[in-house]
């Protein structure tokens, strides 16, 4: 069976998220996967602000620059994963040195110091960078953060321009979840052309795409996929598909737990064949849309190589496991692993 990377070579890039085991010889299981089916990389934590710049004037490469020369190693398209975001940024970046609020003034100045650093240091080497992560709402609207409280709605703008600065070839995203949703969609094409507007470089939006069973429909992924070329380039980031209910039940799931049902992972011992194949089908008809998109589509990227790798172990329930990637737990790959390949050939 052809991998992953030569059954979509004449589509779209092929990527998927590392972790820092995986490029740093400790995961035996998930390398030689990586290497074989995927020419495109992310990098799941180690190039977000707590990871890189820990305290006020240091910074620390060494993961970031491992995950890097791994890239350049293997002869992959290599991403930067995050610049700016509400998440995983330590307090300390909003606050002076007695823990009041920064000026603007000293948050921006802070910004371009972080962005000018980062971006500067991997340029021509790190070919586009997830500006900004998740600033949207549910409604399209501009979410509440330290950065939008402090510097105001054109947050978003500064931190494009101080990464076109740092690297003036490199492609610029604004990257984000549950866009296949018309009004969050609506507000991302909205936020990006009218930065485009200002004349502001972003090359394109990535859609994250963490998937379920029963969302995102056939259709919400079209129409996201067409409104997004409208702007630029569209990437898939993040994609996996959680087997288990959540989306919808997830409050009843939630309540369970309170009621002490720890463990609610119903395939502890793998996917039965019937989930498997579900699980297959579902994969299939997601990559059905994406190639009819390919002229749109620069990259399609997973988030983990296998079951055992994926973030969705223990969200939205602590300790509960999933089975949402293409690998199973050994590096097996599953039949969703099969379907894919088939829906190229
Ligand atoms: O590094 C520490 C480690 O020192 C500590 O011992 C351990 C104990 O919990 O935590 C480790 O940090 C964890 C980190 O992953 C690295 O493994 C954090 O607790 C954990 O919260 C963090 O989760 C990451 C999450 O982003 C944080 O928001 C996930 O791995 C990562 O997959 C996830 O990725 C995000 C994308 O960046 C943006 N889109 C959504 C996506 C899924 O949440």
């Amino acid at each position: 069976m052809p991998t992953l990377k030569d059954a979509y070579a004449d589509a779209f890039l092929m990527g998927v998220a590392l972790n820092e085991r995986q490029y740093t010889d400790q995961d035996d299981r998930a390398r030689p996967i990586v290497a074989a089916q995927f020419n495109a990389i992310s990098p799941e934590n180690v190039m977000k602000w707590e990871s890189l710049h820990p305290e006020p004037g240091v910074y620390d490469f060494e993961g970031a620059d491992a995950y890097v020369e791994f890239g350049e190693a293997n002869d992959m398209w290599i991403l930067g994963h995050t610049l700016v975001w509400h998440s995983q940024t330590p307090r300390w970046v909003f606050q002076d040195e007695n823990g009041d609020p920064l000026t603007r003034e000293a948050l921006l100045a802070r910004m371009e110091d972080h962005i000018s650093t980062v971006v500067g240091r991997y340029r021509g080497r790190v070919d586009g960078w997830d500006v900004v992560n998740e600033a949207l709402n549910e409604d399209g609207t501009l979410r509440d953060s330290p950065w939008r409280r402090i510097i105001g709605d054109d947050y978003l703008e500064h931190a494009f321009r101080f990464a076109h600065a740092a690297d003036p070839d490199a492609e610029l995203y604004y990257n984000d979840y549950s866009l296949e949703n018309k009004p969050k969609r609506d507000g991302a094409v909205r936020l990006v052309r009218s930065l485009q507007d200002a004349g502001v470089r972003v090359t394109g939006i990535g859609t994250q795409l963490h998937a379920h069973m029963d969302w995102p429909t056939v259709a919400q992924l079209d129409s996201t996929i067409r409104a997004f070329a409208e702007v630029g380039d569209v990437m898939v980031t993040e994609l996996e598909i959680d087997v288990l209910p959540s989306r919808g039940s997830q409050s009843a799931d939630v309540s369970r737990r309170e009621e002490g049902a720890a463990d609610l992972d119903p395939y502890t011992d793998g996917l039965p064949p019937e989930m498997q194949q579900a699980l297959a089908d579902r994969y299939a008809e997601l990559f059905e849309v994406l190639l009819d998109h390919k002229d749109s589509i620069s990259r399609v990227t997973f988030w983990g190589v296998t079951d055992g790798d994926s973030w969705k172990n223990g969200f939205p329930i602590p300790g509960r496991t999933n089975h949402p990637l293409l690998f199973d737990r050994d590096g097996a790959p599953k039949p969703a692993f099969g379907a894919v390949v088939r829906v190229a050939d």
